[in-house]
């Protein structure tokens, strides 16, 4: 695999790999949990990417990009870490949210304006438009602006996911573990593509499972086919191995806080102490759950955080109300 892409230093790597014995306890069944904790990657609170930014935010420098411009929803991670990294490397920063300025004020939002964001509000108009709309009037002021797709996932981008899964390989070796699965949360592709790839270099057999979190197996797979094999080819690797995408914990909708998030969030705080996000991570344990209630995760399961914590406090009144039901 390819490993001399320029990089920018955004992250404090590695991120632990440790074990959950009390949530392992707390599901009941023949499994040992483990988590990777890219909740914990360094930059203005962490998350998955930082380390598509790493590379993203390199690439903008070599082609000297004045500004660095990228889009998602109000309560978006990455748009947050977005604007840490262009604060780290000193451009300005232009966020493209969707929807208006006061569907979810606080958490990631109230960030993006500590960071000295932008904030360009697109309604229910399409966000990748919208984006490229500021793009072209930051071009006719005679800026050079570097637009980053929703959640990175460029080939550029995904090339973090594939170093991570080598950097998780060789801590899983140091502690001598073997995982039979690995689970995290998939969207954007990115974490996908570098996953598969990552794993596809490193000799594995155990099964890769990516809970999706807003798209059915078909409009996932159309986002990830091509981006897995551009990043493939960038990375000149032949490959990738195969995913099992799962699409029945969509729930009621993207960034819908349902019965079984709430208690994939309350059994990792509670029984380990971490927090999870009510929109990605929040969903990806539910399936993780849902999957050896099933019997179809057994043996040893890395369930892979990818941060978004920061979002919690943007859920106060569903979690306000959900801890008054439970
Ligand atoms: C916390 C968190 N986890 C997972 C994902 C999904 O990653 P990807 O977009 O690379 O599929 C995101 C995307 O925004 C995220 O914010």
């Amino acid at each position: 695999m390819k490993t001399d892409l320029p990089t920018v230093p955004l992250t404090q790597l590695p991120t632990p790999l440790h074990a959950l014995p009390r949530f392992s306890a707390w599901l009941d069944a023949d499994v040992e949990v483990w988590i990777k904790r890219d909740d914990l990657t360094g930059l203005a609170l962490g998350g998955n990417k930082l380390r598509k930014l790493t590379y993203l935010a390199a690439d903008a420098l070599r082609q000297d990009c004045t500004d660095l411009v990228t889009t998602g929803a109000a309560q978006s991670n990455h748009c947050r870490q977005t604007a840490a990294a262009a604060a780290r490397i000193g451009l300005p920063c232009h966020l493209v949210l969707r929807g208006e300025p006061n569907d979810r004020p606080g958490g990631n939002l109230i960030l993006d304006r500590i960071l000295d964001a932008r904030l360009y509000w697109a309604g229910s108009a399409d966000t990748t438009a919208a984006m490229e709309s500021v793009v072209s009037g930051l071009k006719a002021s005679g800026r050079h602006p570097y637009a980053i797709p929703l959640g990175g996932s460029t080939p550029v981008g995904a090339v973090g996911y594939a170093f991570a899964w080598c950097e998780m390989v060789e801590q899983a070796q140091k502690i001598g573990i073997d995982f039979d699965a690995v689970v995290f949360a998939t969207s954007s592709g990115g974490t996908q593509a570098g996953l598969s790839i990552g794993a596809g270099e490193t000799g594995w057999s155990g099964t890769l499972h990516g809970i999706s979190i807003d798209h059915n197996l078909a409009s996932l797979d159309e986002i990830t086919s091509d981006l897995t094999a551009m990043t493939a080819e960038l990375l000149e690797v032949a490959q990738p191995y195969p995913v099992n995408v799962h699409d029945a914990y969509l729930g009621a909708g993207y960034g819908v806080l349902g019965e079984v998030e709430l208690e994939a969030v309350l059994a990792m705080a509670r029984n380990e102490g971490i927090l999870l996000d009510p929109v990605y991570t929040g969903r990806a344990l539910a399936g993780l759950i849902d999957q050896v209630r099933k019997g179809h995760l057994r043996g040893r399961v890395l369930f892979w955080h990818t941060g978004g914590t920061p979002a919690l406090f943007a859920y106060e009144h569903e979690l306000r109300q959900g801890l008054r039901t439970e």
